[in-house]
């Protein structure tokens, strides 16, 4: 559909897209960047226009190349055992981290170089390349920038905006990187409606997608 290219149009140039989960999932519209297209004003629209966390989404033969695991199977804390997440079967959190060349990792030049380095990071592993890419000398874990692992299938597997978005880098060609980060409400706090959430899209030139529509279209 019109909505769906125009969002492959402006992923493989780099561009935001909004995209909305579905209203039985989290109800949440999130801001989307492929990891390559980001730099500090980005990082900037998405703390002040989204609010939400920013995270990047991998493909999970991205992360499995570079031995990123699943948090929860890592926290060795009894607050990591068996939870029943109400919106999907799984988080898809990984490690945060930070490029060994930030200062505090958060500043928005901060994140912008971690975010850009894990394009590069995914995109040499997507072509066969990760023993080139020195992950580990790379970035430092903890950090703050919250990494994503993908189910190996995509939106096949889980529909969440982790898949989603990287549905979406596929089909535009760009790395398989993915910045997201919910949009919320300044007044209620709660998630950004969508009828605000396409206003938003509207008004600043960007497209806005509901899930369903881009599983229907690229699936
Ligand atoms: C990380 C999240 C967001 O909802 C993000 O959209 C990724 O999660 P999901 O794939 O479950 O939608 O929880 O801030
Ligand atoms: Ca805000
Ligand atoms: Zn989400």
């Amino acid at each position: 559909g019109g909505a769906v290219d125009a969002a492959i149009d402006a992923f493989a140039r780099g561009d935001p897209v909004c995209i909305h989960d579905a209203a039985d999932r989290e109800g949440e519209t999130d801001i989307v960047y492929p990891a390559s297209g980001v730099d500090a004003d980005a990082v900037r629209r998405m703390r002040n226009d989204a609010g939400g966390l920013v995270c990047v989404a991998l493909a999970d033969d991205v992360a499995a190349a570079y031995d990123l695991p699943f948090a929860q199977d890592v926290i060795d804390h009894d607050l990591a055992a068996d939870h029943d997440l109400q919106y999907d079967d799984r988080s898809s959190f990984s490690l945060t981290v930070n490029h060994v060349d930030t200062f505090t990792g958060i500043t928005d030049d901060d994140r912008a170089l971690t975010i850009t380095r894990l394009a590069d990071a995914a995109a040499d592993a997507r072509a066969g390349d990760a023993a080139a890419f020195d992950f580990a000398s790379e970035f430092r874990a903890p950090g703050h920038v919250h990494l994503l692992r993908a189910a190996p299938d995509l939106t096949a597997q889980r529909e969440g905006h982790t898949e989603l978005a990287l549905e979406l880098a596929d089909a535009a060609g760009v790395e398989p990187a993915a910045v997201v980060c919910e949009m919320l409400d300044d007044q209620t706090g709660g998630a950004t409606t969508p009828s605000d959430a396409r206003a938003y899209a509207d008004r600043e030139g960007i497209p806005y997608v509901e899930g369903s529509d881009l599983v229907a279209a690229l699936r």
